[in-house]
């Protein structure tokens, strides 16, 4: 079965090009590699032994969305990671953000609708509960403000789809909102590749270990947490690869009793910033260079899932532990350096 994967030349995308494979089924890429290289192909072919179709193709240009759909009219599902994803970036170019993200997946909506029926799994975020009142959150844990633009793209491209869902019976769709992913495949074939410096804390302490960078700036100890700084719910992008692949088939399968769904992924756990630290010194048996420095502008406090919907109704589960993704992550970053 044929099965479109935006943006799958990325960090999660790869990933999840890679279980699908690994699940028999024929996937074809789009991708723009706006911020992925073909490069990765090849670790998709090293770990698969399988060479996915890829077409290089920007989502805003429509004619060639359309093109392409009407040259694979027997593409049965699509999973939609193409999009930009700085934080901070986003409130530099608004406009780019909003473009980039809802055009596309606007786009996608229009050629997917005209068929008959068609799976869909939307890349959503944690983001979009903002600091939330509870944990674990859940998913009817309600939306806050977003915090950036790149937030606000999330949450109005969870809205889109759901109101295409409510006209359109044989659209049927997920969004998944994604804790913290980290780590990289065991094989260390594909992985995460920032350009420039790292925003996100694991490649940042990877990059620091390797001595890429001098120091990692902590930013805060005095939250309201244990050991004062933020908590965060780290997931193995293996594990959330997988997540993808079960939802999807859920939506193939008709298990659903609604066309619209939405499941936190997660492991359930939170992980202060200083144990992210400590997990790293255990997996690599280095001391970290690093130093506590103000808080980041815009930083929640606390964010872990309560994992319960995506256990119980997809049949998923996390196995990784952070030691495990950690692991990973170092193994991915001394290959790409040596
Ligand atoms: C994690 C923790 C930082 C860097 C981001 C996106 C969010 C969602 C998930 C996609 C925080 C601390 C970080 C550093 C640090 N992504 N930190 N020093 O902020 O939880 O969320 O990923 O949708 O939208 O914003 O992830 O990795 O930036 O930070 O101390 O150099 O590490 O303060 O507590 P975040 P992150």
């Amino acid at each position: 079965m044929k099965i479109l994967v935006t943006g799958g030349l990325g960090f999660i995308g790869s990933h999840t090009v890679v279980e699908l494979q690994n699940s028999g089924y024929e996937v074809v890429i789009i991708d723009d590699c706006s911020n992925s290289s073909e490069n990765v192909l090849e670790g998709i072919f090293a770990i698969t032994g399988k060479r996915p179709v890829y077409e290089k193709i920007d989502l805003r240009e429509k004619e060639k969305v359309g093109d392409f759909f009407t040259r694979h009219a027997d593409i049965m599902g699509t999973i939609h990671f193409a999009a930009s994803k700085a934080v901070g970036e986003s409130v530099e170019k608004p406009l780019h953000y909003y473009e980039n993200n809802l055009s596309t997946l606007i786009y996608l909506l229009k050629e997917i609708t005209a068929k008959k029926r068609q799976s869909f799994i939307f890349s959503s975020s944690c983001t979009v509960y903002g600091q939330a009142d509870k944990m674990p959150i859940t998913e009817d844990a309600p939306v806050k403000m977003a915090e950036s633009p790149y937030g606000n793209t999330k949450q109005i491209g969870e809205e889109i789809i759901k109101d295409t869902c409510k006209v359109n019976s044989g659209l049927q769709a997920i969004s998944l909102r994604y804790f913290n992913p980290m780590g990289a495949h065991p094989s260390a074939e594909i992985g995460e590749l920032p350009i420039g410096v790292p925003q996100n804390l694991v490649p940042f302490i990877t990059q620091t270990g390797i001595g890429l960078r001098e120091q990692l700036s902590v930013f805060g100890d005095d939250y309201p947490t244990p050991d004062g700084t933020c908590i965060r719910d780290y997931i193995h992008v293996v594990d959330l690869a997988k997540a993808h692949v079960v939802a999807l088939e859920r939506l193939l399968k008709g298990e659903n009793p609604e066309n619209y769904e939405v499941y936190n992924v997660g492991t359930g756990q939170g992980s202060s910033v200083l144990e992210v630290i400590a997990s790293f010194e255990r997996v690599s048996g280095k001391k970290l260079n690093y130093s506590i420095v103000e808080r980041r502008p815009g930083d929640i406090t606390t964010a872990y899932a309560d994992t319960k919907k995506a256990n119980e109704v997809l049949g998923w589960k996390a196995c990784s532990t952070l030691d495990q993704a950690m692991k990973s992550a170092w193994d991915w970053e001394q290959k790409i350096r040596n």
